[in-house]
């Protein structure tokens, strides 16, 4: 399938490799039998000089994974009748926590999710409602709703893998532009903990190591966020949960992993967050 796809797009293609080479873990985290369909060459291969340069990056990408489904998982469970998956990328769980009464939507830009539905056709597989725009670039509430999106439901909204890549500057207009077009939803995101406008981190090391990510996944991270009460001040939105993304593997029963992992303190700049509408 030829479709111009951007580096950003690209990333994609990266996390679905991963995703993909969970089934060879001997204690898998999740399951996605989607995510073979979607590995290329070219993917893989960034996939491997990702684990070899930041051999911690597996671990992460594994705890993060978990992370995200639990929370769609626990939205659901507390009744949450929308999931919206924000640059969705070649994300499945519309398909894997598809539920009764429960709508998915999904959002990334044209062309991922052209090749995306292409690669769902060919599997006989039906794709989920999409949004196939730049979210940054458009009115996403009205959007939603030409899709069929019901404002004043309950909506939960996955936004993994995408705060680091996005102009620092829209972060909050576009949060606020969520506030003011739904009644009532969680957004659960990554991030990464240090100011990477300004990069002058307190150790080397770990510029280094984000700068071998970047490298990898072929795409740079102009963003993320010291303190998150940023976005209680910009936003109406208040912060429900948030910790490092390495702490969650004690949790997720990987505690010979988690053990080595709490010892690397440059590990604690990749965290998760969930806002809530108050
Ligand atoms: C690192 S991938 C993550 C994909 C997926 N969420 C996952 O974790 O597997 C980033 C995705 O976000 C999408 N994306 C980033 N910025 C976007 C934007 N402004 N509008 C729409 N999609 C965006 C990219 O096209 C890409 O598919």
């Amino acid at each position: 399938m030829t479709v111009d796809i951007n580096e950003v797009g690209t990333t994609a293609f990266v996390i679905a490799c991963f995703r993909a080479m969970e089934r060879e873990h001997p204690q898998p985290l999740f399951e996605d039998p989607y995510a073979e369909w979607f590995v290329t060459d070219q993917a893989m291969g960034m996939a491997r000089q990702l684990a070899t340069a930041v051999p911690e990056s597996t671990s992460m990408l594994r705890f993060r994974t978990r992370y995200f489904n639990r929370f769609v998982q626990r939205e659901i469970a507390e009744g949450a009748r929308q999931v919206v998956s924000l640059g969705a990328g070649l994300d499945m769980r519309a398909h894997i926590f598809a539920a009764p009464g429960v709508t998915h939507y999904e959002v990334d830009q044209g062309p991922v999710v052209e090749y995306k539905h292409g690669v769902l056709r060919e599997h006989g597989v039906t794709p989920s409602s999409s949004v196939p725009h730049n979210y940054l670039e458009v009115d996403l509430p009205e959007k939603l709703a030409e899709a069929g999106f019901d404002r004043n439901a309950r909506t939960a909204i996955v936004w993994e893998g995408n705060t680091m890549y996005l102009p620092t500057h829209t972060i909050f207009p576009f949060l606020n532009s969520l506030c003011g077009g739904i009644s009532s939803f969680r957004i659960a995101f990554d991030y990464f903990a240090e100011d990477l406008e300004e990069r002058n981190f307190e150790r080397q090391e770990d510029l280094e190591r984000i700068e071998a990510v970047e490298r990898a996944m072929g795409a740079s991270f102009p963003t993320g966020f010291q303190d998150l009460s940023v976005f209680e001040a910009e936003t109406p939105l208040k912060v429900l949960e948030s910790g490092p993304i390495g702490d969650l593997g004690e949790a997720y029963g990987t505690d010979d992993i988690a053990e080595n992992m709490a010892e690397d303190e440059g590990l604690r700049i990749y965290q998760y967050c969930v806002l809530g509408t108050r």
